[in-house]
């Protein structure tokens, strides 16, 4: 009985992978799979921030002309002082808490966690604040 379950699953995979075989061009086809992007194409999904600043749009501003702006649009759920209100995260703190040391009780904050600004400032730009993304201007 066993030998005939196993040969069962042996003709059903075979049978789902001629059938995945078949499929395969067609979905490869869908997704732009096997075509060349154009340099149109290309800039439009090339727009990650690396820790060395590659990427980074133009744009200009300093700490002190952001916090008006902080206040306005991140305070009321990150904190004034990046402490979270409720169960908003938490963004300042947390230094040296990533640790292998028992007990492990990581703070997972901007300053354990993040280590470039740049990469930050990707996030930031591309996903906050949290119910307007997108909405910022670089600087
Ligand atoms: C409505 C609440 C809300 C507002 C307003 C908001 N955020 Fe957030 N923020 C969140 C949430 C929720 C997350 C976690 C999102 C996730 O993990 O997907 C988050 C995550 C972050 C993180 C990553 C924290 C980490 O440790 O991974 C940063 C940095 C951040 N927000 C900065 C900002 C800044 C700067 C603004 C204002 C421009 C802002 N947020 C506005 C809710 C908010």
């Amino acid at each position: 009985m066993s030998v005939c379950v196993t040969s069962m699953r042996k003709l059903l995979f075979a049978a789902s992978a001629l059938v995945l075989a078949q499929a395969a061009p067609a979905a490869a086809e869908d997704l732009g799979l096997g075509v060349v992007p154009t340099p149109e194409q290309i800039a439009g999904w090339n727009k990650d921030v690396r820790p060395d600043g590659v990427g980074l749009p133009e744009g200009s501003g300093t700490a002190k002309e952001g916090e008006p702006l902080y206040l306005e649009k991140c305070a009321y759920c990150h904190g004034d002082f990046g402490e979270g209100l409720g169960r908003w995260p938490v963004l300042a703190g947390g230094f040296g808490t990533l640790t292998y040391q028992f007990p492990q009780r990581p703070e997972k904050t901007v300053g354990s966690y993040w280590p470039y600004s740049s990469t930050l400032f990707d996030y930031i730009w591309r996903a906050m604040p949290f119910p307007e993304p997108k909405s910022l201007t670089p600087d």
